[in-house]
């Protein structure tokens, strides 16, 4: 059986990736001894990357070759163009992008590299499997090392529309190298068709069957692999004696009984002064529900050296602060903002204990807390989802309540029926979410993207 090589930008410790969930969940077994290598940044930054080499180790079985990023490194590839213009322009946010030329040489420099270390450690018959936006030439640039493998990348993030995604200066050179790949995934079938239009509409190309794409004089097949989660392990998490414990805690220190929760690493495409907003105008509307409700979001920081990620910090801290000043009592707290990293453990516990699970991106490749939220909960007494139309989940959580997150009063008042809602109807709903969820997991999501790959027509995009 072929080696799996995956290469992501950020290949965390091992062990405390797989305990808050993401990539090393989703590729733990793959990986196993023997059969694998996970190639990336260690997420540290050195003054001179000339001494920096490259660095292997195994956790748990699972075999880790990483490099640190030098000063310029981080600046230009991941926190300029990764994240002030790919991130911002996949998010359908130009406002916010910033396209500076040092940031894209600085891309094409440090893919340009990080190929050169990764090309040593390829062996014939090593199934190559490419990870999101920052990473998008790295096959490219590994057809330029020589290497023949197959090659697959998956886009965790929206693919967007071709108006947006013409804004990127040298957009076809991007577009381009994606075509060096055997096989492209993306979350769903809005971002796959996007990416056909890119091809066939800008690029002059030609959508053939079997979802293969050619344009550029080469040939790939672009195929929505909805992403999941384990759910077994998720529901486990939240039904320990300790999460037993955690609830109890919660019900008895607050004087409210039900409880909103969002958890969202705190950026600006989540949708969270929104939120808030919407939470306040549920307050204005059903007055009733004062000292019932408290919403809690749980919002660790995250790329805080890019100013919007500032922006959205001061905004939302004014936001909460001013709706428990105006509605707020000597024993209510109406909104709990936490900007710290919580444990995955009391996470799967705060889902099981919320009446609601608030999930309102204004765009989000999948949204894995709607996921998790679900398979947390108690199926005799489940929570309700409320989730945003424009996240990829949507496409195939239906049962959930479905928002549009710019309109705060359509958001309270899905909030209001998911907090009234009668038991029956809950259940029904969960029943069919939490189906969804145990189908479309990370393991099929794993092994159809990695079956697409293997049966692809050639190691070498022709
Ligand atoms: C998103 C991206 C991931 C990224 C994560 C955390 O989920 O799709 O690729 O790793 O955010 O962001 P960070 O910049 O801290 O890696």
């Amino acid at each position: 059986m072929s080696r799996i090589i995956v290469a992501s930008n950020r290949v965390t410790d091992i062990d405390k990736a797989v305990q808050s969930g993401g990539l090393a969940v989703a590729l733990e077994d793959a990986l196993q001894t023997g059969r694998g290598l996970w190639f990336g940044w260690d997420g540290t930054t050195v003054d001179d990357d000339a001494a920096a080499g490259i660095r292997l180790q195994q956790y748990n079985g699972i075999r880790t070759a990483t490099v640190p990023l030098s000063r310029r490194d981080y600046e230009e590839y991941y926190l300029g163009f990764s994240n002030r213009a790919l991130w911002p322009t996949f998010h359908y946010r130009l406002d916010l992008a910033v396209y500076e030329h040092a940031f894209l040489e600085g891309y094409r420099r440090v893919n340009q590299r990080l190929a050169q270390s990764l090309a040593a450690l390829i062996e014939p018959d090593d199934l190559v499997w490419v990870h999101d936006y920052h990473l998008i030439p790295l096959g490219d640039e590994l057809r330029k090392q020589g290497v023949k493998e197959r090659m697959g990348f998956f886009l965790h993030i929206p693919f967007p529309s071709p108006d947006f995604f013409t804004a990127i200066p040298d957009h076809a050179w991007l577009a381009e190298t994606l075509f060096s790949y055997d096989v492209v995934g993306f979350q769903t079938a809005t971002d796959a068709s996007n990416f056909v239009r890119y091809a066939v509409e800008i690029a002059g190309g030609e959508a053939l069957d079997g979802d293969r794409v050619r344009a550029f004089g080469k040939t790939t097949i672009a195929r929505a692999f909805p992403i999941g989660i384990d759910p077994d392990s998720v529901y486990e998490m939240a039904h320990t004696p300790e999460a037993d414990a955690q609830m109890a805690r919660l019900q008895r220190r607050s004087m409210a009984n039900m409880f909103v929760l969002g958890v969202d690493r705190l950026d600006y495409t989540k949708g969270l002064p929104g939120r808030m907003r919407a939470f306040k105008r549920l307050l204005e509307l059903h007055p009733e529900l004062m000292k019932r409700v408290t919403m809690m979001q749980i919002s660790p920081p995250t790329r805080e050296e890019v100013e919007a990620y500032t922006d959205i910090r001061q905004e939302l801290e004014g936001l909460s602060g001013s709706i428990n000043g105006e509605f707020g009592d000597f024993d209510w707290t109406p909104v709990r903002y936490i900007h710290r990293a919580i444990p995955r453990a009391t996470l799967t516990a705060l889902f099981r204990a919320s009446q609601v699970g608030l999930v309102t991106p204004l765009r989000d490749g999948m949204n894995l807390v709607a996921k998790e939220y679900i398979a947390s909960q108690d199926p005799a007494d489940p929570g309700v989802l409320v989730l945003s139309k424009f996240a990829g989940a949507a496409e195939d959580l239906v049962e959930a309540i479905t928002v549009n997150p710019y309109d705060a009063n359509e958001v309270a008042e899905a909030l209001h029926t998911a907090l009234t809602m009668p038991t029956e109807e809950r259940r029904e709903r969960y029943e069919a979410l939490i189906q969804r969820v145990r189908t479309n997991n990370v393991t099929r999501w794993r092994e159809a993207f990695l079956e697409a790959l293997r049966s692809a027509p050639s190691g070498r995009a022709s």
